[in-house]
């Protein structure tokens, strides 16, 4: 035994390899039960999918990097439920694909901010978020508006959240072009704002 232990310890590559193999076990101990509980692979009562409005809102949140200062994950302590509301629960983002949770917080957390602003306030704090927060450091995304969805690719975006599990019917499907068409991308940003969060009551 003693010789093994030495075999080891002089030889840099089988060492590697087996503390590969040590902490990958670790990891498989920790994250595989997960992948399998109920409680994070069940919806929310209440869930539901993203309209096509919504899903385009939130590729805009992906490509103007609004996720780089802001998270979508309230923690379950006391600091942050009176200020955000209720903590995060996985069955809330089982339909995300992939997660926005995040892990910066320039800005503050936006898991729950569907419905505490009116519409109105989010256009105008979008075009310049000075106007109603005179201290901010969030930078203006006045081209949102001017920018309009022309829809080819909405409906292949529901198809391939179903094809991961998300309950979309076929109509939700056929009729995606046509709900978006013509819109402006500051309505769908604002339409995917004031969904989150609005599953757990
Ligand atoms: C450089 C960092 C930064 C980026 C990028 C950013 N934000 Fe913000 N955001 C902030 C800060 C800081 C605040 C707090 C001040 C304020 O309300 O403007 C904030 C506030 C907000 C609020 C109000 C939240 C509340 O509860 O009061 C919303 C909504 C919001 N941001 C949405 C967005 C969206 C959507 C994007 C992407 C288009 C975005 N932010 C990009 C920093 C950022």
């Amino acid at each position: 035994m003693k010789n093994f232990h030495e075999a080891i310890e002089k030889n840099a590559g089988l060492l590697a390899i087996l503390i590969t193999i040590v902490i990958s076990f670790g990891a498989m101990v920790e994250i595989l039960p997960l992948m399998y509980q109920k409680e994070t692979t069940v919806p929310v009562d209440g869930l539901k999918p993203y309209t096509a409005l919504e899903m385009e809102g939130r590729d805009i949140y992906i490509r103007e990097g609004c996720v780089g200062c802001h998270s979508q994950m309230i923690r379950p302590f006391r600091s942050e439920t009176e200020r955000y509301g209720h903590y995060s629960v996985a069955g809330e983002t089982v339909w995300e694909h992939p997660f926005l949770w995040g892990s910066k917080r320039t800005g503050p957390d936006l898991a729950r901010v569907g419905g505490r602003y009116s519409d109105e306030w989010h256009f105008v704090h979008l075009r310049n978020p000075r106007i109603v927060v005179p201290q901010s450091n969030m930078p203006g995304f006045p081209w949102l508006e001017e920018n309009t969805l022309d829809g080819k690719l909405t409906a292949k975006k529901l198809q391939v959240f179903r094809d991961f599990g998300v309950p979309y019917t076929d109509e939700d499907i056929a009729g995606a072009k046509a709900a978006v068409e013509g819109k402006t991308e500051m309505v769908a940003l604002v339409a995917y704002l004031q969904s989150l969060g609005k599953a757990l009551k």
